[in-house]
């Protein structure tokens, strides 16, 4: 894979949008995307959050005549909710008294101009995923973290990766020793590399990119 970076100012808007995931993973993140972006398939997300890896993926869209497609019931995973580690008091809607991240996504693309290459869904994962009609270029997973949601999301949108198309999967521990919020993406990674369809390209932190060489999922 190139090792091909973004402009300055997307990194900055990377660098300033909430969210986790640090820069040599964003970086990672940014070649896969580029990459992918060439088969001329949207590349979809999973985990939106404020929109600090969609920026990545819109830029690398934009580059290629494509466009990223975001998916997020913008709710929260149960690591950010209030009273856990991950919580932003920010993120918070008082009126409703749940979070919403959804405006701090919108800001995030807006200062990023953006937003002409980004199509935002408000949804569940699984449900979308179940109406999503077309082959995509890439399949970045960063969303729940139970085992219950990272295998919908690995069932829902995997089978839609299209052939030479990459399925990258964020918040890998092969240890348990360095879980913050449990090993469901490992096991969904093992389980993406035992069926045989996928085969692994590269390792960054925790961000696993790997390519569909088969069938199936
Ligand atoms: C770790 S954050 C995503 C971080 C983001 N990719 C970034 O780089 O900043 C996980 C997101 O997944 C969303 N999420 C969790 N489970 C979901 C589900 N079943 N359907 C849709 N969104 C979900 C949460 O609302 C949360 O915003």
């Amino acid at each position: 894979m190139s090792a091909v970076a973004p402009k300055p100012e997307i990194l900055a808007a990377f660098e300033a949008a909430k969210g986790f995931m640090p820069v040599d993973e964003g970086l990672a993140l940014y070649a896969a995307a580029r990459e992918a972006a060439a088969l001329g398939l949207p590349l979809l997300e999973v985990g939106t959050y404020c929109g600090r890896s969609t920026v990545l993926l819109a830029d690398a869209a934009r580059g290629a005549g494509t466009v990223a497609v975001t998916v997020d019931h913008h709710r929260g995973s149960e690591e950010q909710q209030p009273g856990w580690e991950y919580h932003d008091p920010e993120t918070v809607d008082p009126e409703v008294g749940l979070m919403d991240t959804l405006p701090s996504f919108r800001r995030t693309l807006h200062r990023a101009g953006l937003e002409d290459h980004v199509i935002a869904v408000v949804g569940r994962s699984p449900q979308v995923a179940r109406v999503w009609g077309g082959k995509v270029g890439l399949v970045f997973v960063d969303g729940g973290h139970t085992d219950e949601h990272a295998a919908a999301d690995y069932e829902g949108w995997a089978p839609h990766v299209a052939e030479g198309g990459l399925l990258v999967i964020h918040d890998v521990f092969p240890d348990p020793v360095d879980e913050f919020t449990g090993q469901a993406p490992y096991r969904v990674y093992l389980r993406a590399l035992e069926s045989g369809a996928f085969e692994e390209v590269s390792v960054t932190g925790s961000l696993r990119v790997l390519r569909r060489s088969g069938p199936g999922i």
